[in-house]
C-alpha cells in the first residue's frame, strides 16, 4: 500500500440493509477508495453477539460482500475481506481487554438499548462489543473511520484504548478519527417520519431495502406518510415531506431548493412517484450487479481470500508490536 491515510469501516452481515445504509456508508466508500487505503471488513464477529441461524448468517456474509463490490469497491484498490478470516482482530481485541474497564462497557447506549432487546441473551460479546471493534481499527493504524452516528460512542472507545495502550507502552496504535457522513442520520420511516428508517421494523413499508425491486419501491413510496397541506417544502413541521425531500436530493444530488422549485404547484403524488424513481434507479443496477455476483461464489471466495491475505499482513505488523510492548516472547517462524 502507498502512503495514503488509511481508512476503515465495517458493516455488519446482519440481514437486509436499507437505503439508510447505503447513502451514509456504502454510497461514500467508492469515492473514498481514491482518496484513502480504504479497508472494509464484513464484521461477522460482531454479528455473533446475538442469536443467528447459522445458514443465514453464512448466506449474509456473501450477500454483503457482493454488495460492498456491486457499490464499486474495487478489490484491486481497497483491501475487502471476513471479520473472522482474520484472527489478529480477536487477538488485539484479547489485549485491549485487559487495559479496558468494565464500566467502560457497561454505560455504553447500544450495549443498554440490546440488552433491552435480547434481554435472554446478554452475554460477555455484546458486552465486549466496542472493544473488538477498536481492535478492527486500531490494527490497520487507522486515520478515517466513516461511521453512523451511533457507533460514535464506539469510535471515542476506541480513541481512548489507543491513547490509554500508547501511554502505557510507548506510541503504538494511531488515533483514529471519527466522520459522520450529512445524510447518514437522517433517513427516517416512510411510516413514521418522526422516528430512523430502521431494517427491523415490524412494518415492511417503513424502509426501503437495497433488495427491493424497482415496483416494490414505487409502492412503498406511494404508501409513504406525508403531511396535512399539500405544500413540498422542507420544513420541521413537515416530517414526512421533508423526509421524502431528504431522500430525493441525497439520490439526485439536487439542493432543497431545486427540488422545492421543481415541484412547486404539484401534488404529493407526482412528487412520491418522483422520489420512488429516482431511488429505483440508483438502486436497482445494484441489486442486479448484487444478484449477479452471488452466482458466482467462486469469485466471491476469490475476493475474499486475497482480501484476507492482504488485510492479514497489515494487521499482523501491528500485532506484532503490541504483543512485543506488552512483554510476549514474540513465536520464532520458519
Ligand atoms: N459496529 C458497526 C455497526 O454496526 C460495525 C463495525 C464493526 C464497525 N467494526 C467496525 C464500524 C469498525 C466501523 C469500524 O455499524
Amino acid at each position: 500500500m502507498d502512503e495514503k491515510k488509511i481508512l476503515f469501516s465495517a458493516i455488519q452481515p446482519s440481514g437486509i440493509l436499507t437505503i439508510g445504509n447505503y447513502l451514509g456508508a456504502l454510497r461514500n466508500f467508492k469515492k473514498l477508495q481514491d482518496d484513502y487505503n480504504g479497508v472494509f471488513a464484513v464484521a461477522d464477529l460482531h454479528t455473533l453477539t446475538v442469536k443467528q441461524d447459522p445458514a443465514i448468517l453464512r448466506k449474509n456474509t456473501y450477500e454483503l460482500t457482493a454488495l460492498y463490490l456491486a457499490c464499486g469497491i474495487d478489490p484491486e484498490k481497497s483491501v475487502l475481506f471476513a471479520q473472522s478470516h482474520v484472527s489478529a482482530h480477536t487477538e488485539l481485541a484479547w489485549i485491549l481487554n485487559t487495559i479496558c474497564y468494565p464500566g467502560e462497557l457497561s454505560r455504553m447506549t447500544q450495549f443498554k438499548d440490546k440488552s433491552q432487546k435480547h434481554e435472554d441473551n446478554i452475554n460477555m460479546g455484546l458486552m465486549d462489543y466496542p472493544v473488538l471493534m477498536a481492535a478492527d481499527i486500531l490494527l490497520y493504524q487507522t486515520e478515517l473511520v466513516p461511521i453512523g452516528a451511533d457507533q460514535k460512542q464506539h469510535l471515542e472507545l476506541a480513541r481512548d484504548l489507543a491513547i490509554r495502550f500508547n501511554n502505557r507502552f510507548g506510541e503504538t496504535f494511531k488515533v483514529p478519527e471519527g466522520y459522520i457522513g450529512k445524510t447518514a442520520a437522517r433517513v427516517m420511516s416512510l411510516a413514521e417520519p418522526e422516528r430512523k428508517m430502521s431494517k427491523s421494523d415490524a412494518n415492511l413499508n417503513a424502509f426501503i431495502s437495497m433488495d427491493d425491486d424497482p415496483d416494490t419501491v414505487l409502492r412503498k413510496f406511494k404508501r409513504a406518510v406525508t403531511d396535512s397541506d399539500d405544500k413540498i417544502c422542507y420544513s420541521p413541521e413537515k416530517p414526512g415531506i421533508s423526509n421524502l425531500l431528504t431522500i430525493y436530493c441525497a439520490f439526485t444530488d439536487k439542493t432543497f431548493e431545486q427540488a422545492e422549485a421543481e415541484f412547486a404547484g404539484k401534488g404529493y403524488g407526482d412528487f412520491k412517484m418522483a422520489v420512488g424513481r429516482a431511488v429505483a434507479e440508483k438502486i436497482e443496477p445494484i441489486r442486479q450487479e448484487k444478484n449477479r455476483l452471488l452466482g458466482d461464489k467462486a469469485y466471491l471466495d476469490e475476493v475474499l481470500k486475497n482480501g484476507a491475505e492482504r488485510a492479514e499482513r497489515l494487521a499482523y505488523r501491528t500485532l506484532n508490536k503490541v504483543y512485543k510492548k506488552v512483554g510476549l516472547v514474540l513465536r520464532k517462524r520458519g
